[in-house]
């Protein structure tokens, strides 16, 4: 998975990785950004929001790139609370194995 991700911004405090965005790009149009974790003792210090800023910015940034994302349940007032914008166009095909994983834990 990270090796066929062209965008990994990850997070650390000192040596220890604290959080991570992985994200794949045409670096032209869009991103697309599969996971966003923060480590929960980590959490609500700005740093989810600062890996997003920095995933849209190696795409290309935010003027010409589409950040495109799917929000886990527990995460979709996230990114309302950062202002993006919740779409009603989106589609999916669920892989056949466990598909009851998508989205959840
Ligand atoms: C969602 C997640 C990435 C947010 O990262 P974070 O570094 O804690 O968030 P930030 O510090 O950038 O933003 C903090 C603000 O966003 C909001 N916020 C944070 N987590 C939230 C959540 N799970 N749901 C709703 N709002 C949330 C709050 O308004 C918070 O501000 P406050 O502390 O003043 O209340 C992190 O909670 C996480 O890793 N969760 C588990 C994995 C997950 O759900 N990932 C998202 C997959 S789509």
């Amino acid at each position: 998975m990270f090796e066929n991700s062209n965008i990994l911004v990850t997070a650390w405090d000192d040596d220890r990785l604290v959080g991570l965005s992985r994200a794949m790009s045409d670096l032209g149009w869009v991103v697309y950004v599969a996971d966003l974790l923060v480590h929960e003792d980590w959490q609500r210090r700005g740093i989810g929001a600062a890996l997003l800023e920095q995933t849209h910015k190696a795409a290309g940034g935010e003027d010409d790139i589409t950040l495109i994302l799917v929000a886990a349940p527990e995460a979709m007032t996230y990114y309302q609370s950062l202002g993006y914008d919740k779409i009603a166009e989106g589609w999916r095909r669920s892989r056949r194995k466990n598909p009851l994983s998508i989205g959840s834990r």
